[in-house]
């Protein structure tokens, strides 16, 4: 969640600084500071709260070198001296850092002792006496001696007075260079690289880098040089930005039918062909994920008990890591957009530490996750800006039903012509989105009735029971409105009791699922109890209607496959009931996109 910019070259650095991390206020963040190089001495600039706020304050630095950070407080509270950049006692260096120091007590207190002044209660500042405690002249050599003294996970990029240098180290967190001609930048995302280059090297772990104007070595752990060629990012700078909508939110919903096509794409002639997970000797699954991911792992288990027959068990990243791990899971998918989640990556490593077989379903190519996994499956859906996961969350749906039509198929559960029947389905998942987003504006309308509501339920059965979950976490989210999600034949074990006719229920009942029937009755008792009800059926289901105050249609579909156009209404519903409450929907207050600590 925080974020990291290195530049060097001949622009301003300032305004490259403050334009790439611009780019990554997405990911979540609390302050910001810069520290360039000017006149051959360092100076720095950091405040807590937005980037307006840094701006507004910052000197005209007019140097070419400098580093830059957004920081989202995990040690010591927001404010601007807890704030990076940090500089060094000499004032000689200074420090940006993403990731957790966890002996940063010791270590201050070593450093304390020889006479280091530290000046805030973060675990980074660490970083910067013991690089200064290291430094003899040779910036990369001083980092990498101060990355060998501590113990956590770090994303570092190091500047010194008088030099073009930038100096970086990674470890569990994500670090690209972006190469220019006589300039470099540096960054934790690409997203703040993109109007400059698309030519990137991505840094692994235990690598560092210099980074100067005219070039850029790479070292392994050991200190040895390495090569790598560069690769070259096709997202653009424009994929993005808003493209004219409200919201990055709205954008990204709309973007989903062409997610599901590039999520389709290729990937549905490797499953036919058998490329897609080539072993498929295992006799259960275990599917580990947080928060809407997880909802996709739920939906990923119906799917895979109903195509492949597999007994299929779910589990939160955050409890699996800890779980007794009685019996080994032969298999183990990960699913994580991001794939920075610290607690997925580090289910990823239990995971192989128990000895499974692991495969990670990711948005986003060279995140952590790949690297720390036997094979990845992407989903591509493009870059998402919006902290609420949408689009990313549709296309793992698919990745979710492709795997388990997959499983099926190479164990004998599905015939050929079964295995085709379902892969037409899922190509048609994309027109089924497309229907719901060309009404979009009947959603907005029923969306009034959660206007004024202070709780508000969400109850489906079956494989849309993850779905409501799902509805309930979005809305919650991003209108801060108390949403739950049920299972709806619970109700009847306790929830039923808070409702009355100021808490409106959001109900999905798809025609022709076998709980189709069993819904109707629970919709039935929720109304008796005169809260009002929205329905999400599909077209013309008019007893669904008859028991609603409200209706949401969908495109008639096949039940197991409705949880991709019930998602897509369900996020269009959240959007505009947090647009009217004035919310701050792409940054929901207290939330980052990618939570990269446990
Ligand atoms: C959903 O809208 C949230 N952004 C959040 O629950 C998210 O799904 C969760 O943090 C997991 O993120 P990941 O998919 O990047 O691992």
């Amino acid at each position: 969640m925080c974020g990291i910019v290195g530049y060097s070259g001949h622009r301003r650095a300032s305004e490259v600084l403050m334009d790439g991390l611009k780019r990554l206020e997405y990911r979540g963040y609390d302050s910001a500071g810069i520290a360039m190089v000017e006149d051959g001495h360092l100076a720095l600039a950091k405040k807590q709260g937005e980037l307006n706020v840094l701006q507004k304050t910052l000197p005209k630095f007019e140097g070419h070198t400098g580093i830059g950070h957004t920081r989202w407080a995990t040690c010591g509270r927001p404010s601007d001296r807890n704030a990076h950049p940090f500089i060094s006692c000499d004032g000689r260096l200074a420090i940006v850092h993403n990731g957790i120091i966890e002996n940063y007590s010791a270590l201050r207190e070593k450093l304390e002792a020889e006479g280091h002044n530290f000046t805030s209660e973060t675990d980074t500042e660490v970083i910067v006496h013991l690089l200064e405690h290291h430094y003899k002249g040779d910036l990369r050599q001083a980092l990498t001696d101060t990355v060998s003294d501590v113990q956590g996970t770090y994303a570092i990029a190091a500047v010194k007075e008088g030099s073009e240098e930038i100096a970086a180290a990674r470890k569990e967190n994500p670090l690209v260079i972006g190469l220019g001609v006589k300039e470099n930048f540096l960054a934790s995302d690409v997203t703040a690289l993109l109007s400059y280059t698309n030519k990137v090297l991505y840094i692994l772990d235990g690598e560092t880098v210099l980074l100067t104007p005219n070039g850029v070595t790479l070292h392994d752990q050991d200190g040895a040089e390495i090569q790598r060629e560069p690769t070259v990012v096709t997202w653009s700078a424009e994929d993005a930005q808003k493209g004219g909508f409200e919201h990055f939110m709205l954008k990204e919903i709309f973007e989903g039918p062409n997610s599901i096509h590039n999520t389709l794409l290729g990937a549905l002639d490797m499953i036919e062909n058998g490329e897609v997970l080539p072993r498929i000797e295992f006799q259960s699954v275990k599917l580990v994920a947080c928060g809407s991911s997880y909802h996709a792992a739920m939906v990923g288990k119906y799917a895979m008990e109903e195509f492949a027959g597999v007994p299929t068990t779910l589990e939160l990243a955050s409890e699996y890591r800890y779980s007794p791990g009685a019996r080994e899971d032969p298999l183990v998918i990960l699913i994580t957009q991001s794939g920075e989640t610290a607690d997925t990556l580090a289910a990823a490593r239990e995971a192989r530490r128990r000895g499974c077989r692991t495969l990670a379903v990711t948005n986003v190519v060279g995140s952590t996750i790949t690297r720390e996994v036997d094979e990845v499956l992407y989903t591509r859906a493009g870059p998402e800006i919006g902290v609420a996961a949408t689009k990313t969350f549709l296309t793992q749906l698919l990745a979710m039903y492709m795997l388990a039509i997959r499983i099926g198929y190479g164990n004998g559960t599905l015939s050929h012509d079964s295995m085709r029947s379902a892969l037409s389905s899922l190509r048609q998942s994309s027109n089924f989105v497309q229907s719901v987003l060309n009404d979009v504006h009947s959603i907005e309308e029923v969306s009034r009735m959660l206007d004024n509501a202070v709780h508000c339920f969400f109850i489906g059965r079956n494989i849309n029971y993850p779905t409501m979950l799902e509805g309930a976490l979005k809305l919650k989210e991003i209108s801060y409105i108390h949403a739950e999600g049920f299972a709806a034949g619970e109700l009847k074990h306790g929830p039923l009791a808070l409702l009355d006719s100021t808490t409106p229920v959001i109900a999905v009942a798809i025609k022709g699922d076998h709980t189709y029937e069993k819904m109707l009755a629970n919709i039935s008792e929720v109304a008796a109890r005169d809260s009002p009800v929205l329905g999400v059926g599909v077209e013309g289901d008019n007893d669904l209607a008859r028991l609603c105050e409200k209706m949401i249609y969908l495109p008639r579909v096949k039940p197991m496959f409705s949880p991709i156009p019930v998602t897509v209404a369900l996020q269009v519903l959240s959007y505009y009931v947090a647009n009217r409450r004035g919310c701050s929907i792409d940054k929901p207050k207290n939330l980052a996109k990618s939570v990269t600590v446990e």
